[in-house]
């Protein structure tokens, strides 16, 4: 057998991906980015591997979370602080509520670039390609904006740089407290789920002040100070994560040093394409997005390639059919899975197959499709006796206008007071919260069943 490379892709075919015009200013990019250092390190994506291992076994539980597409015009400290917040006030849900370790893995420092279902966008008889996230063109509907421009794959590594620097230090330093995430509101001010997160955080409160009576203090206890929170995106640009795969020297393997977590894109995801010929090759921790047109033939041959040695935390699966349809698609994965004995994380994706046209024109997601889909992974799960692993959405921790419903009843009216992303519409703080709550329910639930279940036997 011939030894991997990372330059591979090349010779499979690629859909999605820009065709630059100016090759010479690419290769300059490509060779900069090259010399770069990796953003991550070998160590920590085998610690996340181990982790979704866990999650897996449903001995853990994975929080997949962020923007759609990360955006150059909106970077800031604040944004990348109220996200990883929100995240940790789910991940306190859920360990709270269902009793389970939490994975924690940010769609951040990365996510720029993005598939369309179009190549093409016309406005007022105007025609021009698409926008494919600020790492490849820009929104701006001109000719000179949506030309790609490589130089964007050397501000993307710089902005990704940076917010990993940030997360980093929120993670480590202090910021992540336990004492301090339980204390937070973010993102409730007046509702019931207020009330249910405020007596949560009380019970909680109530809890570290026994320890500490006991001599357990927080401060002495690095579990309790600080948090794994890893990142993650789309491996959708392969020039940008080909420059930044490096072998490690530890294991002699490749690693994508990108980001600790990539993922292949339910419009990238040909079994003989260049997506899957590049994810296969490096040892990250890997995400497959499932839509309603996969096969369960497709999913077999896809499983082959992308975790040949049935490694688990290898793969995860990101189920993404939309509400009402899940129990069209799944089950038949399922089997799939169950017939070929192999190892992957099942993940929700309550976003992507929930995207509708609103009324007063702005692309939107009702938060009762996303509550919905949710409530039929499990339930699905629960009837064939699998485990449900984790959950996928894009959300953010500002205060936007983007899905409609949840406590503060968006409406289609409302879309337009703070609709702020770059691409599809994301859930705020407080329906984030909500589905968090709806998840903790739900896992309490698979809980019972499974435990009725090990006494039964
Ligand atoms: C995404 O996650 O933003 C996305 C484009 O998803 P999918 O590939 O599932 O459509
Ligand atoms: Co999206």
């Amino acid at each position: 057998m011939t030894e991997w490379h990372k330059t591979e892709w090349r010779r499979f075919p690629r859909v999605q991906m820009p065709d630059y015009t100016d090759l010479k200013e690419l290769r300059h990019v490509e060779q900069k980015l090259g010399n770069y250092p990796p953003l991550v390190f070998a160590g920590e994506a085998r610690q996340l591997k181990a982790k979704l291992a866990a999650a897996s076994r449903g001995e853990a539980f994975l929080l997949q979370g962020g923007d759609c597409a990360e955006s150059f015009e909106q970077f800031g400290a604040d944004g990348i602080r109220d996200t990883f917040k929100v995240m940790l006030q789910m991940a306190m849900v859920l360990t709270y509520g269902a009793k389970v370790p939490v994975v924690k893995l940010g769609r951040m420092a990365g996510q720029f670039a993005k598939p369309r279902s179009a190549a093409t966008e016309a406005i007022n008889g105007q025609e021009l390609p698409s926008y494919r996230g600020d790492i490849i063109n820009e929104l701006a509907f001109t000719k000179k904006a949506r030309v790609p421009d490589p130089h964007k794959m050397l501000q993307a590594y710089t902005q990704s740089a940076a917010t990993l620097n940030l997360l980093r230090a929120f993670s480590t330093g202090g910021y992540a407290d336990m004492q301090q995430v339980h204390s937070w509101t973010l993102g409730f001010t007046e509702s019931d789920r207020a009330t249910q997160y405020r007596q949560m955080a009380a019970r909680i409160s109530d809890a570290l002040d026994f320890m500490a009576a006991t001599g357990l203090a927080a401060e002495d206890n690095h579990e309790m100070r600080t948090v794994d929170f890893y990142v993650s995106h789309e491996a959708l640009l392969l020039e940008y994560e080909e420059a930044l795969t490096r072998i490690d020297s530890t294991s002699g393997k490749w690693l994508a040093g990108s980001g600790h977590f990539i993922w292949i894109g339910d419009r990238t995801r040909q079994p003989d394409g260049a997506h899957v010929e590049f994810c296969s090759g490096v040892q990250n921790p890997v995400g497959l997005k499932c839509g309603p047109t996969m096969t369960a033939d497709d999913l077999r041959k896809l499983i082959a390639k992308l975790n040949p040695e049935n490694e688990a935390g290898r793969l995860t699966l990101i189920v993404r059919f939309g509400a009402g349809a899940v129990g069209d698609h799944l089950p038949r994965l399922l089997k799939a899975v169950k017939q070929e004995g192999a190892n992957v994380l099942w993940c929700c994706d309550a976003m992507h197959g929930n995207t509708i046209k609103s009324s007063t024109g702005y692309k939107t997601r009702p938060f009762e499709s996303v509550l919905r889909e949710v409530r039929e992974f499990f339930s699905i799960h629960k009837a064939e006796g699998t485990i449900p692993g984790g959950v996928h959405f894009e959300m953010t921790g500002q205060d936007v206008t983007e899905c409609t419903g949840g406590i503060w009843a968006v409406s289609d009216e409302n879309l337009s007071d703070r609709y702020h992303t770059a691409c599809d519409p994301r859930l705020n703080a407080s329906q984030s919260l909500e589905l968090a709550f709806l998840v903790a329910d739900e896992l309490v639930n698979t809980r019972n069943i499974h435990n009725k279940t090990a006494v039964a036997r």
